[in-house]
């Protein structure tokens, strides 16, 4: 039983701050000896006085001088985009936690993989960008690409069962016909029930306000739209090689049973837990083994029912879209993370409604020639173009 020693970049965020409490539940197990944020200088100031780990990253430079006048120890300052990409790198690390939202941990996260360090990611924006180059990269350093999102934990749990000693390099299920269907489970978000003629009636707060899992605000406003559902299919996809079209969705609205695997001769496997992230976060770090916590267990007395529904397509575009952008592959899928940002920010700045959302991603997609194949610098430039035609689109500053 061996510690493991890990740097969290997006640690005062939400998954940032779970990854917090999991290193506090099992010491014994995990260690933190690096924490990065983009701006936030006080709550980073504030975890590492508690954690003290060895290294620190505020990538906004103009809050950095602010960082050492709150600390109560000394440690190593980065600073930076660039520091995001050293501290990832880390010498005493093994593994790194990327849990920074949108794009900013794709440098970062090929940079560990580049140092030899295992990945445990929960930013499924890398892997919806650049999943053939992040899994390929891993793939020849041989070293772990470990899912933290809850439904990609869930199905890594249900194949981690079919082997008896998993190794590094096992990571996709041994033979690929033996997995029939991969079947994600979405909680259907807010307006799972809402009729599709009130879409455009859609408040901000009614929004972000979701029914089972407490999140950062973009996550939030992505499982609303179920493009959050969307880019886990095609995070599905890179993460376990299994074609788009066996990734599936159900819709789950108790948010216990996390994901589900379908095999070859019809038997399902499942995982459950309560909706918290240190289950998935913790099993990253202690895999292949499991350790006691203090999480609470099921009461399956108190489960009154699990349902599952198929999922309303033709009212939430946003599961075809990414379909498409998945089945293309290319550059489309990295121009449909970046036209869905836009589209989320101009909606949480009140600048567009919520129907607008997947009309602009989809208006976007429609107009990009995807490149087959690409490398690192065609995803980032599919990226900026994706980005520069969503904003476009928004059009001029305005409240809706
Ligand atoms: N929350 C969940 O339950 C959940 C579940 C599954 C997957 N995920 C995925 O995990 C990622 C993080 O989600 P979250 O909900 O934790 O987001 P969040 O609460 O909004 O936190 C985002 C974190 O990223 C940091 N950050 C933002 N931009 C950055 C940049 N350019 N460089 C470095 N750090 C940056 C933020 O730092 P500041 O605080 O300084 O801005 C913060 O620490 C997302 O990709 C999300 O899809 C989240």
């Amino acid at each position: 039983m061996r510690r493991k020693r890990i740097v969290v970049l997006g640690a005062t965020g939400s998954i940032g701050e779970s990854a917090l409490k999991v290193a506090h539940d099992i010491p014994e197990r995990m260690e933190i000896v690096g924490l990065a944020a983009n701006s936030n200088v006080k709550k980073l100031a504030a975890q590492a006085n508690v954690v003290r780990p060895k290294a620190l990253c505020l990538v906004d430079e103009s809050k950095a001088s602010e960082l050492p006048g709150l600390l109560d120890y000394q440690p190593q300052i980065f600073t930076g985009e660039k520091g995001l990409v050293e501290i990832a790198c880390l010498e005493e690390a093994e593994m790194v936690l990327v849990a920074v939202v949108g794009t900013g941990g794709l440098r970062p996260a090929l940079a560990a993989i580049e140092a030899g360090k295992d990945l445990a990611v929960a930013s499924k924006e890398i892997l919806v960008m650049a999943g053939e180059t992040v899994m390929r990269e891993a793939a020849t350093k041989g070293v772990m690409v470990l899912p933290v999102d809850s439904e990609h934990n869930a199905i890594f749990q249900c194949l981690d069962g079919q082997r008896k000693r998993p190794t590094p390099n096992a990571q996709r299920p041994t033979s690929n016909e033996e997995v029939r269907r991969l079947i994600l489970t979405a909680s259907g978000g807010p307006f799972r029930e809402t009729p599709a003629s009130e879409f455009e009636e859609i408040t901000l707060e009614r929004a972000l306000r979701h029914p089972t899992w407490n999140m950062g605000p973009k996550i939030t406003i992505d499982s609303a739209t179920l493009f959050n559902k969307g880019l886990e299919m095609i995070e599905a996809h890179w993460l376990f090689g299994v074609e788009m079209k066996r990734v599936e969705v159900v819709i789950h609205p108790q948010s216990i049973v996390h994901s589900m695997v379908e095999f070859a001769d019809g038997s399902v496997l499942a995982q459950l837990s309560h909706s918290d992230m240190c289950f998935p976060i913790q099993y990253a770090v202690t895999w292949p083994e499991r350790v006691p916590n203090s999480l609470p267990p099921l009461d399956f007395g108190k489960l009154s029912k699990l349902e599952f529904v198929t999922p309303r397509y033709d009212d939430f575009p946003a599961l075809n879209l990414a379909r498409q952008a998945g089945e293309t592959g290319g550059t489309l899928p990295a121009v449909l993370n970046a036209a869905n940002e836009v589209a989320v920010s101009a909606f949480l700045a009140r600048q567009i409604s919520f129907p607008r959302i997947w009309q602009l991603v989809e208006q976007v997609m429609n107009r990009h020639t995807s490149v087959a194949h690409p490398d690192l610098d065609a995803i980032l430039r599919a990226d900026q173009w994706g980005r520069t035609e969503a904003t476009a689109a928004v059009g001029p500053i305005s409240q809706v």
